[in-house]
């Protein structure tokens, strides 16, 4: 029996989620798969109902969880909280509080997306690369994070770009043990040439290496990893980076497959003693407030990080394949959200998309 902690948050979050336990519903009919859900509040909502973006109610829950599946977080009603009460914080405490330390993000173009990329579809087609991200330290935690008044009455506000040699060693290991298992190529992307930080994690990464002596690695700086991701996306196949740069990078390199709304996403912390480990998985897609409520949002991106939950936290890698060849199949029958429309094809809103995935689940699960 797995416990999955439903937090659908804010915007399109929760018709993403609804979505989302649509299809955990048929595998629990279709594929044996026993599950107690359990909702709990995050972000704006959170905020609206009880005061604040990250409960404490929500993260003991998220704690006791086997995985917790995330909408999405964030909205212009709550721009102008204060910084420590925005919707964000939410997430930001869920990643810490569970050290999930290690986010995985892959950019897949599916061949039927291949001409809706802005990027010729020579560049994009066959497309696979997964963009490890470090996501409990660097800029996003590091103290001093502060804004203070100088004598002359003008603000300073500092945020502080901190790793540790474990941190990194850490992450970099994640990396290497998914490159193993893909094409053993690695690429690490910092800034050694300004960053100190950066001088770091190529050393540790290098130190890494010679545990991974079947892995290819090389060293990019990052302003370059950003080029290179729209000059040439398949020279890539695992690439490694910080919290901040993993962020920019990672929203890059989704948009390579058409659309950000598509792309799931794990982050997942270190084993515990209990032989568990704590996981979320969320869309990379964010809140969406402008087509929120109106049943347009694409839900795939939630549904392959399902998938995602199946091999990662559930050792199911079967119904992992399942899920996705779901969505492959509804794509290539020319099922298409407003985000990926193309002219011809059979435009559907998110429960229109739910529908095709669960008939085309029954289709591949013969
Ligand atoms: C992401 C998002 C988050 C981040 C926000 C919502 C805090 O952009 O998951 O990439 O910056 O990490
Ligand atoms: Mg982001």
């Amino acid at each position: 029996m797995h416990n999955i902690l439903l937090t659908p948050g804010d915007g399109i979050g929760p018709e993403v989620m609804d979505a989302t336990s649509r299809v955990l519903g048929w595998y629990q009919k279709n594929r044996k798969f026993e599950f107690q859900a359990e909702e709990a509040l995050i972000g704006g909502t959170a905020f609206e109902k009880v005061g604040r973006s990250d409960p404490d109610d929500t993260i003991a829950k998220a704690k006791k969880a086997d995985a917790i599946l995330f909408g999405a977080v964030g909205g212009p009603q709550w721009d102008n909280l204060p910084f420590h009460q925005k919707p964000e914080r939410g997430l930001l405490r869920l990643r810490k509080d569970l050290e999930l330390f290690a986010n995985l993000r892959p950019a897949l173009c599916f061949d039927a997306l291949k001409d809706a990329s802005s990027l010729k579809p020579e560049i994009v087609s066959g497309l696979d690369i997964l963009i490890v991200r470090e996501l409990t330290g660097g800029v996003y935690f590091g103290e001093p994070k502060e804004t203070t008044t100088l004598p002359d009455g003008q603000k300073r506000a500092v945020d502080t770009q901190v790793y540790t040699t474990s941190e990194i060693d850490r992450i970099c290991r994640v990396a290497f043990d998914l490159a193993r298992l893909r094409g053993k190529k690695l690429a690490s992307a910092e800034k050694s040439n300004v960053m100190v930080t950066g001088v770091l994690w190529r050393q540790v990464v290098t130190e890494v290496a010679k545990d991974y002596p079947d892995v290819a690695l090389t060293h990019i700086l990052a302003d370059n990893a950003a080029m290179q991701l729209v000059r040439n996306p398949k020279q890539f196949d695992v690439m490694v980076t910080d919290n901040l740069f993993g962020d920019v990078l990672s929203d890059e390199a989704a948009q390579l497959t058409g659309s950000i709304g598509m792309l799931p996403s794990a982050s997942l912390g270190a084993k515990r003693a209990d032989g568990k480990q704590w996981a979320l998985y969320e869309p990379i897609h964010g809140s969406a407030p402008d087509i929120a409520g109106k049943g347009l949002a694409n839900p795939i991106a939630s549904i392959l990080s399902l998938a995602m939950a199946f091999r990662y936290s559930f050792n199911r890698g079967e119904d992992a394949l399942l899920l996705e060849k779901a969505v492959d199949t509804v794509l290539a029958e020319g099922f298409r959200t407003g985000d990926i429309m193309q002219k011809g094809m059979n435009q559907v809103g998110t429960a229109g998309m739910t529908d095709a995935i669960l008939k085309a689940l029954d289709k591949v699960a013969g």
